[in-house]
């Protein structure tokens, strides 16, 4: 009988973790929980002697793979896999997974909570903006960058989009406009919305000369990672231009500066909640369950990210 710890610092909904159990108990495995941890120490002690974990943004580091003496398998129940070193992982004979695309319309639909609070003058009674006819910006077309492309149709925006890993063509079959450079889309858009990962080479990227391109009245959503955002010239940036908004679901390093300097043109939530919806929960919980049981019985390794 394998044992699945599922550590969670910001927990999944109940009913996900109830579906993720009746996957493991069905499977003859044992699940057990290490919720709301609030100390590294906890979770180095729940890894000691599970086969398997499921995380969110929890960090996976060598030290975590060095008391997980029998860990097998890691998922990451989500998209981005930036919370776990791969490389310590290989080293350890540890696969890691992530579950693409189960959350993505959750993260999708709150990039547009936070675009209607934006342009609505973050709700201060003074007349704002509409979506409807404005361009979007979608900056890396993955599951979360389509999802917001079709809810953008809903809304009646001009969706553009720059992805350096996807074809145009596959950009435009969506319906979408494809540019040829970040710069392009920037210079273009009254609205970018950020759905790149955290890499070295994302690291930062996200910096004055490429915001500065936005038109007059530019707004910057970024449900992506605070990592790829050059805080430091964003901030600089946003003192000369006054027009500029910046709205965040990944609160900045530099969040009490932001909040002091840009009243009314920024906002930040207090911790990531793109994918904090029951559904996407159980979607990317159940499908890190299914991929353990496939992985430990059958040894599939379908939406391994590791070597
Ligand atoms: C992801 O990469 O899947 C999202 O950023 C959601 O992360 P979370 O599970 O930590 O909320």
């Amino acid at each position: 009988m394998a044992k699945i710890l599922v550590a969670t610092e910001k927990p999944f909904a109940a009913i996900a973790v109830k579906g993720i159990r009746e996957v493991v108990e069905q499977a003859g495995d044992e699940l057990v929980l290490l919720e709301k941890y609030t100390d590294k120490a906890q979770l180095l002690d729940a890894v000691k002697d599970v086969d398997a974990l499921i995380i969110r943004s929890d960090k996976v580091d060598n030290e975590v793979l060095d008391a997980a003496k029998q860990l097998k398998i890691v998922v990451r129940a989500g998209a981005g896999y930036d919370n776990v070193d791969l490389d310590a992982a290989t080293a350890h004979q540890v696969c890691v997974m992530n579950t693409p695309g189960q959350n993505s319309n959750a993260v999708a639909e709150l990039a547009f909570g936070m675009m209607v609070m934006a342009v609505r003058n973050f709700y201060n009674g003074t007349s704002g903006t509409e979506l409807k006819g404005k361009k979007l910006g979608i900056h890396a077309f993955g599951n979360v960058g389509r999802n917001v492309a079709r809810i953008a149709k809903g809304f009646g925006m001009e969706v553009y989009a720059y992805d350096a890993f996807c074809p145009k063509e596959v950009i435009e079959e969506a319906g979408v406009k494809a540019v040829d450079s970040a710069e392009a889309l920037y210079e273009t858009c009254n609205i970018v919305s950020l759905h790149i990962p955290a890499t070295a080479e994302t690291k930062n990227s996200i910096n004055a000369a490429l915001v500065g391109k936005m038109p007059k009245g530019g707004v910057l959503v970024n449900t992506a990672r605070k990592e790829v955002i050059n805080e430091a010239e964003l901030i600089q940036l946003m003192e000369e231009r006054t027009d500029l908004k910046y709205v965040t679901d990944i609160m900045p390093v530099a969040n009490e500066e932001f909040a002091a300097k840009f009243a009314g043109r920024y906002f930040s939530t207090p911790k990531k909640m793109g994918a904090q919806t029951a559904e996407a929960n159980i979607n990317a919980g159940i499908a890190a369950a299914r991929q353990i049981e496939g992985f430990l019985k059958e040894g599939i390794e379908k939406f391994r990210v590791n070597k």
